[in-house]
């Protein structure tokens, strides 16, 4: 059985690790000449002993972790995801045109707003009173076929993520962690980046980012370094793990005004192809698509297909292009990616109803599936690996402190798995 033997060799790997260092050949061998009694023995020993179990310890994890199929059921359950970016204007009517737009009501919902407060105060002393207008206006149009329970807000100046979770499920949140990081004036300031919720949600990690990259029609590079930035130095910090990043996650979900736009500058060019329902010969013309095709950003990341017209940017309370001096070219500034496995993108859709700000809510409903431990399986699995190890030391450890002293380190030799039989005979 060659997998038993890799793993007696990882066994023999942490009874030398103390004393002499490994690199699997006789000349590296690296051992003090009077290991058992020099004055630090005890020290060494209780060195071993715990690198012995944190090495147990991980190998534990690694074969549950390839076991895992045999106590893992995937279970689908719906996110609800939305992006808006609300120009600072105040709620005026109901959200449920956006947040309600399903028959059934989601498992999670997350939303990102950007622009909620353009007011200096919210820029420079992170207060915002329009934060809880926002939250309530929200609270008000979940979905009335469940309850639901707050599981984070975050806000960063203007950008705000909010997460919600059925209560049903409240007990299967776990490991909450906020983060944000500003990418705006000096690369540094609230006014442009991103903020982020992760979590684990029954056995599956999650994390949801909410962006507002930079502005203008020609700074497309800019956007590309702001995700990039967010990449970067977007990091979770948890007790008892190491720091974690966005892409760490089991499933990442990003929403935003990424605010790319498109190659074509003449806005009545553009409008005459969405009156045409051109929308596909346009996207060829999509700043973000060429950035994802050409591997300069977002680039690990899937869309969907998009249906619906550009989601900016229009005159406030209308359905009407911008008429200002500006005259902007429409364009498709909030979208939702994502990655991972399991997700599946059920809709992705504009809200035109939604007509407080310039730009159109947007959102997107996935059918994720996510992995849920069965715990009397998970149990059963654990015992089996910790008896096999128990049964691996106890046979072939006793030989080893043996030959620990007068053939130090065989290691080498145990990737051997033909030549491992015959060690059995220093019994
Ligand atoms: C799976 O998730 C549940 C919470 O839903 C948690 O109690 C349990 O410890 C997790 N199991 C593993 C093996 O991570
Ligand atoms: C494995 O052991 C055999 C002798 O049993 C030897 O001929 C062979 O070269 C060894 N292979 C390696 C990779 O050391």
């Amino acid at each position: 059985n060659t997998s038993l033997w890799k793993h007696f060799a990882i066994l023999i790997n942490f009874s030398c690790s103390a004393g002499c260092s490994v690199t699997g050949s006789k000349k590296n061998v690296d051992r003090p000449t009077s290991w058992n009694d020099s004055p630090t023995t005890n020290s060494m020993r209780n060195a071993m002993f715990s690198t012995q179990a944190g090495q147990r310890e991980y190998l534990i994890k690694h074969r549950l972790g390839k076991k895992e199929k045999e106590y893992v059921d995937i279970k689908d359950f719906r996110l609800f995801t939305g992006t808006w970016n609300v120009n600072g204007q105040s709620p005026d009517s109901s959200l449920e045109p956006w947040l309600c737009c399903n028959p059934e009501p989601p498992d999670v919902y997350a939303l990102g707003f950007q622009e909620l407060d353009l007011s200096t105060e919210a820029f420079f002393y992170l207060d915002s009173s329009k934060e809880q207008l926002w939250v309530e206006a929200v609270e008000r149009s979940l979905h009335p076929k469940a309850k639901y329970k707050r599981v984070r807000t975050i806000r960063l100046v203007g950008m705000m993520l909010v997460v919600y979770v059925n209560k049903v499920h409240k007990n299967h949140i776990k490991e909450v962690a906020a983060e944000q990081v500003g990418t705006g004036i000096m690369g540094k300031m609230g006014n442009k980046g991103g903020v982020a919720v992760r979590f684990v949600f029954y056995n599956t990690s999650f994390c949801f980012v909410n962006s507002h990259l930079a502005a203008h029609v020609e700074d497309f590079e800019r956007r590309n370094q702001d995700y990039k930035d967010i990449c970067a130095r977007m990091s979770f910090h948890l007790l008892d793990h190491p720091p974690l990043t966005i892409v760490k996650h089991d499933v990442v979900i990003w929403v935003g005004d990424l605010n790319y736009r498109l190659f074509v500058y003449d806005a009545a060019e553009v409008k005459q192809l969405i009156s045409q329902n051109e929308l596909r010969k346009l996207q060829d013309y999509d700043q973000l698509n060429i950035q994802r095709q050409t591997r300069r950003a977002f680039t690990d990341f899937i869309e969907g297909e998009i249906h619906f017209m550009p989601t900016y940017k229009y005159d406030a309370k209308t359905d009407r292009w911008d008429s200002s001096g500006k005259c902007r070219v429409p364009a498709w500034c909030d979208r939702i990616l994502w990655r991972g496995g399991n997700v599946k993108q059920l809709h992705y859709r504009s809200h035109m109803e939604l007509k407080t700000s310039d730009h159109k809510p947007v959102s997107s409903l996935f059918s994720v599936g996510v992995k849920v431990v069965n715990e009397a399986r998970h149990k059963k699995v654990f015992e089996e690996i910790v008896r096999m190890m128990d049964r691996m030391e106890n046979e072939f450890l006793p030989s080893l402190s043996l030959t620990n002293r007068e053939v130090p380190c065989l290691v080498g030799y145990f990737h051997n798995a033909s030549f491992a039989p015959s060690l059995v005979g220093f019994h």
